[in-house]
């Protein structure tokens, strides 16, 4: 059922008008993809320019290094699901604003909610401290912590935001460690 329920989830941001200047600037929604079964989810910041044009998280050149993080534990997009907190690409790829972000809150809530993972990953340390408010990316990456949101216990693991490991090289064994650990807990967890 989680298919539907996220297709419905995706009408209802749409109908309220969740940050009605970021939809006019946007071309499209983008609310995810992937397995909505899966044990992992994967949350980014914000859909930048190819995500705005294909609808779909990470395509561009994070998203190459993230299809080799899978690749690396054997999984592809297929074995998880990812998307962002926010949900329309903000104007030259600004970051997001905190209201922003309080906006799209609640519906990335019901998304983890209907999908149900064992492990949630986030990417960079934007998306990180939505979940973990004293967050330090540099000491606490890789390392799982307890979350709890609305009715049940999740277990966080924050990454460096994929991205980096395009600016630099040292990251990307990093991000790849990090990721196969962060894979085996979901996969002991199931
Ligand atoms: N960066 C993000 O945080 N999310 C995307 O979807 C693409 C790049």
């Amino acid at each position: 059922m989680s298919a539907k329920d996220l297709a419905q989830l995706q009408s209802e941001i749409i109908d309220a008008a969740v940050c009605p200047e970021l939809a006019a600037s946007a071309t499209q929604l983008v609310m995810g993809a992937g397995n909505p079964d899966a044990d992992i989810v994967l949350i980014g910041e914000a859909p930048g320019k190819k995500e705005d044009e294909q609808g779909k998280p990470f395509v561009g050149a994070s998203g190459r290094f993230l299809d080799e993080m899978l690749a690396a534990a054997g999984m592809n997009r297929d074995d998880v699901y990812i998307t962002n907190i926010v949900k329309y690409r903000p104007p030259n790829n600004r970051d997001p604003s905190r209201e922003e972000k309080a906006a799209f809150w609640p519906y990335l809530l019901r998304q983890i909610e209907i999908i149900n993972p064992n492990v949630i990953i986030t990417l960079g340390r934007h998306s990180g401290m939505a979940f973990i408010p004293d967050l330090v990316i540099s000491r606490d990456h890789g390392q799982p912590r307890t979350v709890q949101l609305h009715d049940r216990e999740y277990l966080i693991i924050p990454l460096y935001h994929p991205a980096a490991a395009l600016y630099n090289g040292g990251m990307r064994q990093t991000l790849i460690d990090d990721f196969l650990d962060a894979a085996g807990i979901a996969r002991s967890s199931a």
